[in-house]
């Protein structure tokens, strides 16, 4: 079962900064999870609300800012450590890109709010070379579905919010209708016999978040492939 930093190792550092990615780095973790959403002039950044409320206490859409107005804006108020403003997805990728096995790029795009952020998503995976270790994902199915129109080879991995174990059938067809290669449900839906439905469909199971050991641990024994966590070191720490 592989461990996936969800957004960087967020438990030690605030989250989708590039400081929670040097931590994972840190830690030995080398598969990575981070929340994609667009500025008003058009950039790609790494945060995982819509606005700016929770992280920095300020009542302020993301896609109303451009990146030099978000750069001046602390996202780390809410962790009470040093400053940190949200990065550009490439500034990340800057840092994790060579060493990582994995970048799941999670599209933020309810409403389909940003029109054309996965088509760049897209570019920006192609233009750095890193097709064969970056996987995307994104709740709002219409984005996924586009993506892979676009492109035949890309990975995907199908995310889903809400499930029901009696849906479980219909948003497995959904996965494969995008040529997923994994299946990511929140825990509360991750039982063993579910599990066991998406592997016989050949897709891994990926669950979100998982941040105590023993729930890690009865996860891998009930088949788990992947865990998201905002603690890396999870497994260690006992
Ligand atoms: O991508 C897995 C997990 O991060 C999904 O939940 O709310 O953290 O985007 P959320």
């Amino acid at each position: 079962m592989i461990l996936i930093s969800h957004r960087g190792a967020s438990g030690y550092a605030p989250e989708n900064t590039k400081r929670a990615f040097e931590v994972a780095l840190e830690m030995g973790c080398l598969n990575f999870e981070f929340d994609v959403q667009m500025t008003k002039d058009g950039k790609l950044i790494a945060h995982h609300d819509y606005n700016l409320k929770r992280t920095a206490g300020l009542d302020l859409s993301l896609k109303d800012l451009t990146f030099d107005e978000l750069k001046k804006i602390n996202i780390a108020r809410y962790f009470n450590s040093l400053p940190e403003c949200p990065p550009l997805i490439e500034e990340i990728l800057d840092i994790i890109g060579t060493r990582a096995d994995l970048i799941n790029f999670e599209i933020k795009n309810d409403g389909g709010i940003y029109p054309g952020i996965g088509e760049k998503t897209l570019d920006v995976i192609k233009r750095r070379k890193i097709m064969d270790r970056s996987l995307i994902s994104s709740f709002h199915y219409p984005t996924v579905l586009k993506i892979r129109s676009l492109d035949k080879e890309v990975r995907m991995g199908y995310l889903i919010h809400g499930l029901k174990s009696a849906f479980l059938g219909s948003a497995i067809k959904e996965a494969k209708k995008i040529n997923a290669e994994s299946f990511h449900m929140n825990r509360k839906v991750a039982s063993a016999g579910n599990i066991k439905r998406i592997h016989k469909e050949e897709l891994a199971a990926y669950i979100y978040t998982v941040n105590s050991a023993e729930e890690a641990r009865k996860l891998e024994a009930a088949g788990a492939d992947g865990i998201f966590t905002n603690f890396p070191d999870l497994m260690e720490k006992g």
